[in-house]
């Protein structure tokens, strides 16, 4: 298993590395903590913490020194490239809090620069990849990975945004919603850290990726199926966040199901309350998703789903078996999760 410590150790090289580079550049050493400061903002690490438990259990003999310091490096570039989209994604949401703190854009004298902050700790994860991988044969695998997935989250932000603002939920479809969660969430989530690891040990076939692609999307959008019910029911001391989607119209699993299991009446209170900008209306379309047991329905979905993934993982077999370890593990993460 990959060890939490281990992976937090890398974190302030990688940031030492960085601000030796701003040096180099010239950068005047007053602005180079507000440059670092969005980039160490705590988190689960479950992304990071993928790509260097992809190869823990991937190879089967204990890891060198290096391979831990390459993963653990990959890793925080997958936590970096989270922290830029989340900066952006707060303020499109208008979120309040973020990992138990107010969201980066209302920290005070931030204000829309956060859009710029974001720009930075995006770009600096091709400054580190160079840094460290530029002269090694899987360099072009991993920059296209991290191009590909930038592309896929922001056509999946550009999907969630637009079907908030122009559908209501009758128009929200599953299949959209489907679209939204693999793109937005699941590439980058759950494909990207282990599709990392298995380029850096060169592990790949066309085959293998196919294999891990399909089942850590479906993985994605079963988590973002838990982020939605968390948005509306998890606790906000645990998760650190308090729930929009409610009040900005979001196409979201729980709003769609609870809409097809409403009677007529319940219906029209959906209609009138669904995705607008106030605490009332809020609080009575989550009674009417409590009058649905949107609760219960949303358990029973994630036992099956678990279930449906658990079997799917035990008929990867032949040449793909060592695969096998690698998507338990990451099932593990997201099975039952409350925060
Ligand atoms: C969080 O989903 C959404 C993302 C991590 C993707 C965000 C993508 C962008 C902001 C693309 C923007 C691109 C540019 C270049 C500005 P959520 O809102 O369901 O999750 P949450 O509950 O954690 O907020
Ligand atoms: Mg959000």
């Amino acid at each position: 298993m990959a060890d939490r410590e281990t992976f937090q150790a890398v974190l302030p090289s990688i940031l030492t590395d960085l601000e030796q580079d701003l040096t180099r550049k010239g950068m005047p050493e007053a602005l180079t903590d507000r440059f670092l400061a969005p980039m160490s903002k705590g988190g689960k690490l479950n992304r990071g913490l993928i790509v260097l438990n992809t190869g823990h259990v991937l190879l089967h003999r204990p890891l060198t020194t290096i391979e831990i310091r390459h993963l653990s490096i990959l890793g925080w570039l997958t936590e970096f490239f989270q922290a830029s989209y989340l900066i952006w994604d707060d303020i499109m949401d208008a979120s309040e809090y973020r990992r138990g703190q107010p969201c980066w854009y209302r920290r005070e004298g931030v204000g829309l620069s956060a859009v710029n902050d974001g720009c930075l700790v995006k770009s600096s994860i091709m400054v580190i990849l160079q840094q460290y991988f530029g002269n090694r044969p899987e360099y072009a695998q991993l920059v296209e990975l991290f191009h590909e997935a930038s592309f896929r989250t922001e056509l999946g932000q550009l999907a969630d945004m637009t079907t908030s603002d122009e559908c209501n939920l009758a128009e929200m479809t599953m299949e959209r919603y489907k679209f939204i969660s693999e793109n937005k969430t699941a590439f980058y989530s759950f494909y990207l850290p282990v599709a990392l690891a298995l380029q850096y040990l060169q592990r790949t076939t066309e085959q293998n990726l196919a294999i891990v692609r399909e089942l850590l999307l479906h993985m994605g959008w079963c988590f973002q199926v838990q982020d939605d019910y968390l948005d509306v029911f998890g606790d906000p001391r645990v998760t650190g966040k308090v729930g929009t989607d409610i009040r900005d119209n979001k196409c979201s699993w729980i709003a769609l199901r609870a809409f097809e299991l409403c009677s007529s009446e319940q219906k029209a209170v959906l209609r009138l309350c669904y995705g607008r900008p106030d605490m009332g209306k809020e609080a009575r379309a989550k009674e009417v998703f409590c009058q649905v047991d949107i609760e219960g329905v949303f358990r029973n979905f994630e036992m099956a789903e678990l279930d449906n993934l658990e079997k799917r993982i035990e008929e990867v077999a032949g040449d793909h078996e060592p695969l096998k370890d690698v998507l338990w593990s990451v099932l593990e993460k997201i099975s039952r999760r409350d925060k």
